[in-house]
């Protein structure tokens, strides 16, 4: 098989490492990447539905894909991930010139799909959902020239959180062999690679009992012994699931960056009821008080939603009150949508857009004074960056601390994937300016 191939990607890092998998697979098969979807002769959109506005994003970009198809009839175009394994068949009605539906757990059969639609000019809709995770043996060059790198450790989600759709297009939560993880990490060191996260739905579920017992902790554990690797990241952390023995490991494991995400979603114990998160705003500031202890520079960042049914002045301003009392280094923060088969979308209490808007736009007010507040703090201290490349403004390089800030700093080095000290001189909204710390020369004699 031969042709230029695009690649679409929206949604989460989950989504960026199905494509960049996929990437790997069609150029083993002869594609060759390109930049621009006008010179390609396969599109792929691997698309999100965890809530209306990426999901609204995905059709209109397969909208404009299809109209270029009138143009080109021989191009071939796939719709992939979440939206193609809930839609299914159904998005041939809608789009007829659609010529694959990939669902989330049909990515390596690709070559094979391509074969048929190729020679049969058949389509193809394959959303099997009960398939293992993949096996991802190393695929030597994809990854060289990186700093960081993604490593899926499991797939799928149990936790049927009432508003949340990724149970019902990720499957239930299957954890990867830990020798397939060990693999993949070294590979990627390998390579070159210096800072690895871990991806799962719920990281803290992560458990393997075939032959070896592991859990998440023990993974990390071996993960931290890795000759090479530098840094080690995960996402994401369910509150519920947290346990003292990976709080512990921020104590413990020198190459663990300080920070963690934990989306909180409500500050209400009503609301996270009807969430059904399985946890309470006081357990929440528990884990918080415990992580903080473990390690004293802990960066937390949160998910939020506002809007959801049910929510009143009085939730919303528990909410409020939380962020101000955790101090969050940054959240993201949305509307309630309704996603079609949750338990969610059957509930009352709807809140109408604009009151949903309004209630968006305070708490990001908030936040946005709140992270500021964090970097100014950061002012005058000396911090370790992982340097990741040039920044976007000339003769600056560009990295990230252990808690994750962005730090662009003056320099013409050439430090990509070390890690250097650099004194924090200035803090913006989103990044902060710092100076590289001078190492004294060696001494003479
Ligand atoms: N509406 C709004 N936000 C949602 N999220 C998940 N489902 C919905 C929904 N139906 C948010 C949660 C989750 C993040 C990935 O997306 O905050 O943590
Ligand atoms: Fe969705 Fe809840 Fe699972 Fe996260 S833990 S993916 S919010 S169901």
């Amino acid at each position: 098989m031969s042709g230029n191939f695009y690649i679409a990607t929206m949604g989460c890092q989950m989504n960026d490492y199905d494509s960049d998998y996929l990437a790997q697979l069609l150029q083993s098969s002869g594609y060759k990447p390109v930049e621009q979807p006008n010179s390609a002769d396969l599109i792929l959109i691997n698309t999100c539905t965890v809530r209306a506005k990426p999901q609204q994003k995905a059709y209109s970009l397969l909208g404009r894909m299809v109209a270029l198809k009138k143009k080109k009839p021989s191009l071939i175009i796939g719709m992939l991930g979440c939206i193609a394994q809930q839609e299914g068949k159904n998005l041939f009605k809608r789009f007829p010139e659609l010529d694959l539906v990939l669902g989330t757990r049909e990515l390596e059969r690709i070559e094979e799909f391509l074969k048929k639609i190729e020679i049969d000019r058949d389509r193809v809709v394959a959303t099997e959902l009960d398939r293992n995770p993949r096996s991802f043996a190393g695929k030597n060059g994809y990854y060289k020239g990186r700093v960081k790198s993604y490593i899926s450790i499991m797939e799928g989600c149990n936790n049927f959180c009432s508003y949340c759709i990724v149970p019902y297009v990720r499957g239930r939560e299957v954890s990867r062999a830990p020798r397939d993880i060990m693999k993949e990490a070294q590979h990627l060191v390998g390579q070159g690679v210096k800072e690895i996260t871990l991806l799962g739905q719920n990281v803290n579920s992560y458990r393997w009992n075939e032959g070896e017992e592991l859990d998440f902790p023990g993974l990390l554990h071996k993960l931290n012994r890795i000759p090479g690797l530098k840094r080690i990241r995960f996402t994401t952390s369910h509150p519920k699931d947290l346990s003292d023995d990976l709080i512990k490991c921020f104590g413990e494991l020198e190459k663990l960056c300080p920070h963690i995400h934990l989306p909180v979603q409500s500050g209400s114990n009503k609301i996270l009821k009807r969430m059904n998160r399985g946890y309470s705003r006081e357990n929440y500031l528990n884990l918080v008080k415990k992580l903080r202890s473990a390690r004293s520079d802990m960066a937390i960042t949160s998910d939020l939603i506002v809007g959801f049914p049910g929510e009143t002045e009085e939730d919303f301003h528990l909410t409020i009150d939380l962020i101000k009392k955790i101090g969050f280094d940054n959240t993201y923060s949305f509307k309630y949508s309704d996603r079609q088969g949750t338990r969610a979308e059957n509930m009352d209490g709807k809140l109408p857009e604009n009151a949903k808007g309004a209630r968006l736009a305070e708490l990001q007010g908030l936040q946005k004074q709140i992270t500021l507040e964090k970097n100014r703090a950061l002012k005058g201290c000396q911090v370790d960056v992982l340097v990741e490349g040039k920044s976007k403004k000339g003769g600056q390089m560009t990295g990230r601390t252990g808690g994750n800030k962005i730090v662009n700093f003056p320099s013409d080095n050439n430090n990509i994937g070390i890690i250097v000290k650099v004194v924090i001189k200035d803090a913006l909204a989103n990044s902060l300016r710092g100076e590289l710390v001078q190492e004294p020369a060696p001494q003479a004699g």
